[in-house]
């Protein structure tokens, strides 16, 4: 089960000592929507769940939640910058997830895929909805599959794994959320520092579409092409069969079996 005082013991036992109010709650339609609700105080404001009844994905997509077996998380922070400066955050956040992986000794064969989905064997085993607020904070919400088994395949669109599938035995979501607020703060503070190109050299180790022909979908329709890393804001690099070279800041990716020009 979560527990507020394991996380905190966990937290004070690797020295963290920033005010943290983590509110831990049994069912909640969206980690997202309690934290987006909360008045503002200068603690960093951590919410988990053990389930979502309205768990929500990008492009308004659902988000399976259910009780005891996973990690649904969001933490709400303060950036004082023009939020144009964002883009890039939801890779930080992914790295973020993907250091404290590591240190959970789970990292190895995880991958990153722009913008936003940790993958392990090209099946998700993460997922972070970003939303920023008028008063320009803004909720991060982490969905990490931790002890659910796969069989559960018919109520997801798209292959997906866990730690469990990945390792074979159980997790403590409460050390793995203790070591998640641990991992984000350094990240969050690394990006607000020294921006998104201080993340550029261990972006390449981990960018699961680096020379892929890929497919982006944007509201504006499909562009095809190579994936050719990400720049210092942190856009997709994507060189189309024409050699045009075009700079993305959204878009859901996919791998293509296409265009013989540019393979
Ligand atoms: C995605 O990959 O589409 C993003 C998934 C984000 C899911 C998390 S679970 C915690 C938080 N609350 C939500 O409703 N969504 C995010």
């Amino acid at each position: 089960m979560l527990n507020k005082a394991i996380i905190l013991q966990n937290l004070q036992a690797a020295s963290f000592n920033k005010p943290v109010h983590v509110h831990v709650v049994d069912s909640l339609d969206s980690t997202n929507c309690f934290l987006k609700d909360l008045p503002a105080s200068g603690a960093i404001e951590v919410c988990c769940a053990e389930m979502q009844t309205q768990g929500r994905g990008r492009f308004g997509r659902y988000w399976h939640s259910p009780f005891g077996e996973n990690i649904y998380c969001s933490t709400r922070v303060h950036f004082d910058c023009d939020l144009s400066q964002l883009s890039g955050l939801s890779l930080v956040v992914s790295m973020a997830v993907l250091a404290m992986l590591e240190q959970a000794g789970v990292g190895d064969d995880v991958r990153i895929k722009w913008p936003n989905d940790v993958l392990w064997h090209d099946k998700k085993l993460c997922g972070n909805l970003i939303e920023v607020m008028v008063s320009s904070d803004v909720v991060i919400g982490i969905g990490l599959n931790v002890n659910s088994m796969v069989n559960e395949q018919a109520l997801i669109d798209k292959p997906w794994c866990s730690l469990y599938e990945i390792t074979g035995h159980h997790f403590d979501r409460n050390t793995l959320i203790a070591q998640l607020i641990i991992k984000l703060d350094q990240h969050l503070n690394q990006f607000m520092t020294h921006g998104f190109a201080s993340f550029i050299s261990q972006w390449q180790e981990i960018d699961y579409l680096h020379g892929q022909l890929i497919t982006v979908s944007q509201p504006s329709g499909n562009l095809c092409g190579k994936a050719n890393g990400v720049n210092e804001a942190g856009q997709l690099i994507l060189i189309d069969e024409t050699g045009l070279v075009h700079y993305l800041s959204s878009g859901e990716t996919s791998l293509s079996l296409m265009s013989p020009h540019l393979s």
